[in-house]
């Protein structure tokens, strides 16, 4: 028997689309596994009536699969379902790991990236590695085609989750197929930015790259009171907002000294508009750990 925390994690992080991520210090998902003829999974935790235990329509269940790897597999939520915090990646990298542990298969962190997405793809439709890689690797990652970078970073954050629920797969739907040459211009530069503020840990240019008039703007409005709540976060300090992932958690980067007042106001601002929401004040963390 073995048990692993998988985090949370923030993908696109607005220029990044389908690109970076990050993982966050909480929350996290725990999976424990046991060796068994056939996979058969259980879920307890947060949102866990909504997880359907079929192996066939569970993220862990098509990564059992991958490892050719069977067991009792028990998910503890602590990311809740579409929230916008790489819940189904939490998962699936966690069971990644614990089962290629169980199984002695010998594989590596950055191997594992592309079985814990085929996860994903059971979930939103199709394998994107931008949470499970920063949920197994840790850090600042850059998913593109097939390879992966990660570098550490540490930088203040504030995910906001509303009580409201959006599927990745209806957030992927509004997402324009083409863009105009000088939004794509803007965006490259803030992402460029962007990588640049995650290897200096620096929140000021993070906050700037986080900027994006493709994507981001096509989401909003399947998020209440997004416009209020980021005007509110940055008002308090914030100096970055954009939609977490396909939403509708909003994440906001900030220096430390900010990150209470930045979560307060985030709340506040979902309040004003008949919306109730949890923070999570939390930063850039490490990857997923095998639990002793
Ligand atoms: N990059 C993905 C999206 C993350 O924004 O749709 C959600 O799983």
């Amino acid at each position: 028997m073995l048990s692993v925390r998988a985090p949370a994690t923030s993908a696109n992080l607005g220029s990044g689309f389908d690109v970076f991520g990050v993982a966050l210090d909480r929350p996290a998902d725990l999976v424990r596994v046991e060796k068994a003829d056939e996979t058969t999974i259980e879920v307890t935790g947060v949102g866990a009536t909504y997880i359907p235990t079929d192996p066939d329509g569970n993220t862990v269940g098509a990564v059992a699969e991958a490892l050719d790897a069977p067991a009792h597999i028990h998910i503890n939520k602590g990311v809740r379902p579409s929230s916008g915090l790489g819940s189904s990646a939490a998962s699936a990298a966690a069971a990644a790991l614990a089962l290629n542990e169980l199984y002695d298969r010998g594989l590596t962190r950055e191997e594992l990236v592309p079985i814990a997405a085929k996860g994903e793809a059971v979930v939103s439709g199709e394998p994107h590695a931008d949470n499970v890689a920063p949920s197994l690797l840790g850090g600042f990652t850059i998913a593109s085609g097939d390879g992966i970078t990660s570098v550490d970073a540490d930088i203040p954050l504030v995910a906001c989750l509303p009580e409201i629920a959006v599927s990745t797969r209806d957030a992927r739907r509004v997402v324009p197929s083409t863009a105009e040459m000088t939004d794509l211009v803007d965006t490259v530069g803030h992402a460029a930015t962007l990588t640049v503020g995650m290897c200096r840990s620096d929140p000021e240019l993070v906050g700037e790259g986080m900027t994006d008039e493709i994507v981001t703007p096509a989401r909003a409005g399947l998020i209440s009171g997004y416009t209020q709540v980021r005007t509110a976060a940055f008002d308090a300090g914030a100096t970055g907002v954009t939609v977490s992932g396909a939403g509708p958690s909003v994440i906001a980067a900030c220096y430390d000294g900010d990150r209470r007042a930045v979560a307060g106001a985030m709340l506040d601002a979902f309040a004003d508009v008949g919306v109730d929401a949890r923070a999570y004040q939390t930063r850039i963390g490490r990857g997923a750990e095998v639990l002793k």
